[in-house]
């Protein structure tokens, strides 16, 4: 990693400067990169949005994030009045051309006053909508033509299906090359997710037994007490399956199932991403029924509150179609996993807060020991945890003290905290620490987005095709639709309760 006196100049341009994704995620990590003095030595922080701000409204309101979503809590008055300095508000119309040519002078005036070409970073925290007139109001004004300092950052969702993600893309990719574009997946800056890697690949134990002949299943889990808050709106038109799956949870499948890379470079790790992706066996559209299955949220309770059901939130049609949980089935063609199901489900309102990867080894070929002993009571597993718990578990069978024999399933675990003592950084600190060092490695590439859009299309186009007739049909507080369940038991498997969660 570069110490931050190596990080050039760098003007980071927030587009939807007042917006959500500013105030919680974005504008907290940066003062955390201040804070670890991992900012570049000269740096503006430069909000455009078209609201009557100045740039002290602004950074009051940043203040006000800062104080209730940072990881550090509020931050001491010295270290904020000294970041403070670098927030200055653009106020502009992102459909006026004009706009764009004033920041571009903008934009130079503070090269010549550092006497330096500086690396400029145009950050779409918008709405998908107004990427299209950004990118072309940025491209037309030449804010796009210098390929080696100026890049540009959006964020998911990216589409709603192949064709709208394409429609993004060739509007990117006709202003900047792929080189300038970083899309954000944060779940790929999270310590825990970027493990996945340094463990297969760092140790020379696991690879030999990560593949079809001791891998009997993989069960991805990604669960949210969390119901759509404040965001039924957007979450209305999206789902599950394009809100989670269609990224988070292929990321985490791609970095279970690639290969080892060559190099640890951004290039060489998203081929082999990629390759995850395309050996996917694509799901025929009347085999739908078989591999997927959708959920929404009834009303329950968690964690003894009560919890509305989804359709009366607000912003949600109250006759929603959409769903809040999807589970599937998938199989990677390839030597390495043929015939061995990975299982993914993710929703809202469910049971606990937790996502992990659980690997699920085949069992022993022959029981030397009685059928009393206990063998089997539980198989083999290595967990990832990814949330809330940060480590690795290694579950399995040894021998209960005492005079008979009698086996127990027993834990081995690495624990982040123990192991490091250090407060992990928040994903987007690492990954907006990735875009100012342009290393692209933990950024979604277009062929990698195209070809999650591409497998799920028969699953998009047949739930949209056939509305359900039982939703609600899981319970808030509960583990999902019992419907899930025959997508494992049909293969004798069964979905494991989380590792380590206490509901
Ligand atoms: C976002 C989704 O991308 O990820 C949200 O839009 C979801 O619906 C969130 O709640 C989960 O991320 P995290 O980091 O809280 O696990």
């Amino acid at each position: 990693m570069k110490p931050s006196t190596d990080l050039r100049d760098t003007l980071f341009v927030l587009f939807g400067a007042g917006g959500d994704l500013s105030w919680r995620l974005i504008v907290p990590a940066l003062f955390n990169l201040h804070l670890n003095k991992r900012l570049p030595a000269r740096f503006m922080l430069l909000g455009v949005d078209r609201a009557d701000y100045d740039s002290d409204m602004l950074a009051d309101h940043y203040h006000q994030g800062v104080i209730r979503f940072s990881r550090n809590g509020a931050p001491a008055d010295d270290a904020w009045q000294e970041f403070k300095k670098t927030i200055r508000y653009v106020r502009s119309d992102i459909n006026d051309p004009d706009s764009y040519t004033r920041l571009k002078t903008m934009l130079e005036n503070y090269d010549l006053d550092w006497n330096d070409r500086s690396e400029k970073v145009f950050y779409l925290a918008t709405p998908p909508t107004l990427f299209e007139p950004i990118v072309h109001g940025l491209g037309s004004s030449g804010l796009a033509l210098d390929r080696e300092h100026n890049r540009v950052v959006v964020e998911k969702p990216l589409g709603r299906d192949l064709e709208s993600f394409r429609e993004i893309n060739d509007v990117l990719c006709l202003n900047f090359n792929e080189q300038q574009i970083f899309r954000i997946d944060h779940f790929l800056g999270k310590e825990t997710v970027q493990n996945i890697l340094a463990m297969r690949f760092a140790n020379p134990i696991f690879e030999p037994v990560w593949n079809r002949r001791y891998v009997d299943h993989v069960i991805i889990t990604v669960a949210e007490t969390l119901g759509v808050e404040s965001r039924g709106g957007y979450y209305d038109h999206a789902g599950a399956l394009r809100d989670m799956v269609q990224n988070h949870l292929f990321q985490l499948l791609c970095l279970v199932a690639m290969e080892p890379p060559v190099a640890y470079d951004a290039e060489d790790i998203r081929d082999k991403k990629i390759d995850v992706l395309r050996a996917l066996r694509p799901i025929a559209p009347d085999a739908v029924p078989d591999c997927a299955v959708r959920g929404q949220y009834d009303e329950g309770k968690i964690a003894g509150t009560h919890k509305p059901r989804y359709r009366d939130e607000p912003g949600v049609d109250s006759h929603s179609n959409t769903e809040t949980y999807a589970a599937l089935k998938l199989h990677v063609d390839n030597w390495r996993w043929q015939d061995v199901p990975f299982y993914l489900r993710t929703g809202k309102r469910m049971c606990a807060d937790v996502s992990e990867i659980s690997i699920r080894f085949r069992d022993v070929p022959h029981r030397s020991f009685p059928a009393s002993s206990g063998l089997n009571s539980q198989p083999v597993r290595l967990v990832i945890q990814m949330h809330p718990e940060q480590g690795i578990v290694l579950k399995f069978m040894a021998k209960e003290p005492g005079s008979g024999l009698r086996l127990l399933p027993v834990d081995m675990r690495f624990s982040y905290k123990e192991a490091f003592q250090v407060d992990t950084p928040a994903a987007y600190e690492t990954l907006l620490w990735d875009v100012m060092t342009s290393d692209a490695t933990l950024f979604m590439r277009a062929d990698q987005v195209e070809a999650a859009w591409r497998f799920l299309m028969p699953v998009l186009e047949n739930w949209e095709g056939n509305p359900t007739v039982d939703f609600p049909n899981y319970a808030s507080g509960s583990w999902g639709p019992e419907t899930a369940e025959a997508l494992t038991a049909c293969d004798g498997k069964c979905w494991l309760i989380p590792t380590l969660t206490k509901p």
